[in-house]
């Protein structure tokens, strides 16, 4: 009796000594994305790609566990940042990530500043964003990166009058503003600029426009998951058969909505920094891990930059040899160079923003399904807007 009176005794002292010690010996990463609503699809993505990146490499790093805790934030601003503050304070999250949309990534940054916990986007693409807090650090891209290159090819392929056509927030302002600048420069013309409501968009009169004022192309942007209902009311308004060609950036032929949007896709000219059809080892071995993990479902550009997010953190810890000062870690992540799925990247230590490659693409069908066939590459680019401060 009392021999068994004392095992117990010491069995609780040493659960309580080893408590506190189990705790810091795990790093945890609060990832908030919008797993519910319109944007669902950029959540479901990169949660499955996180995953993906921990069973492929493990879940220790310098002798700590990593535990990724998922939260819905549904796409709303205000829950962003009420989970954002939770994981900080509540769960005590060494690193906060995902970011599904701009304004979602804005309610967190004074989060992040505060508590001087690094913010990985892996999703919003606004320039300006990285701004918001010393401790961002993004691994998607920016409309601007992406968006330059196809005003150049456009104006190099005999497009001389366009219609632009975006959601109206943030990052479709930027696509804009974007092209209007470069397309100009090239000696194109903007004839019209379009900005369709975010929410519940009905594209039909913007697409009325178009069609009246008969532009060469129509450049389009919409976010991830809105691909589908643009296109189809493209089609229902007969702008497939106008002669008028569509140029998008890659959001608009997103890898996971592309096959859904059939057809009328193909031939469509964009720009993007990451495609499932990207001819490269590293990425038919992500595609192929990633379809098996998922039911098939196919990576998108989202799915990449959560991947390499988490690479990101991961490679960060190393190099911190497990060690979580927030300052510490993004000093860590400055300046870092990989080669990603989607070809070679690094951060740019200035801007914390992530150096890519930028491809221009067209809708081609390979093996039965609809991609985006990689045709021409411009190196390494700078997001342009905070380039030219
Ligand atoms: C954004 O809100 O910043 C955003 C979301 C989805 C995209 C691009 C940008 O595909």
């Amino acid at each position: 009796m009392h021999r068994r009176h004392l095992t117990a005794a010491a069995l609780a002292a040493a659960l309580l000594a080893a408590w506190p010690v189990a705790a810091q010996d795990t790093v945890k990463i609060g990832l908030i994305l919008p797993m519910t609503g319109p944007s669902a699809s950029t959540g479901r993505e990169i949660e499955a790609a996180a995953k993906l990146y921990l069973q492929q490499n493990g879940t220790t790093v310098a002798g700590k566990t990593i535990e990724l805790i998922v939260r819905d934030d549904t796409g709303t601003a205000d829950v962003t940042k009420r989970l954002a503050q939770e994981l900080v304070v509540k769960d005590k999250v060494s690193v906060l990530a995902g970011f599904g949309l701009t304004p979602l990534a804005a309610a967190a940054a004074p989060i992040a500043t505060q508590a001087k916990v690094p913010q990985v986007i892996m999703a919003a693409a606004t320039a300006v964003t990285t701004e918001a807090s010393p401790f961002i650090v993004r691994t998607s891209f920016t409309l601007p990166q992406v968006t330059v290159p196809l005003a150049e090819w456009s104006a190099q392929n005999g497009i001389k009058t366009v219609v632009t056509l975006v959601s109206d927030y943030a990052p479709g302002l930027d696509a804009q503003k974007a092209f209007a600048e470069r397309f100009g420069k090239a000696g194109g013309t903007v004839v019209e600029q379009l900005q369709v409501p975010l929410k519940n968009p009905d594209f039909a009169p913007f697409l009325q426009r178009v069609a009246d004022a008969k532009p060469d192309a129509v450049f389009v942007f919409v976010p991830s998951g809105f691909g589908a209902v643009f296109m189809k009311q493209f089609v229902e308004r007969g702008l497939d058969k106008s002669g008028i060609r569509l140029i998008a950036t890659g959001d608009v032929t997103d890898d996971e909505l592309l096959d859904k949007i059939g057809d009328v896709a193909l031939g469509t000219i964009t720009t993007h920094h990451y495609s499932a059809a990207h001819d490269s080892a590293e990425n038919k071995a992500f595609v192929q891990a990633f379809q098996a993990a998922n039911g098939g479902m196919r990576p998108n550009f989202m799915a990449v930059g959560g991947y390499d997010g988490m690479h990101l953190i991961i490679e960060a810890l190393k190099k911190t040899n497990g060690a979580t000062d927030g300052q510490g870690l993004v000093d860590a992540m400055k300046g870092m160079s990989w080669t990603s799925v989607r070809g070679p990247v690094s951060i740019d230590p200035d801007t914390r923003d992530i150096i890519q490659n930028v491809y221009v693409r067209k809708v081609e069908k390979r093996d039965g399904g609809l991609y985006n066939v990689e045709f021409a590459t411009i190196e390494a680019v700078k997001d342009p807007v905070k380039a030219a401060k």
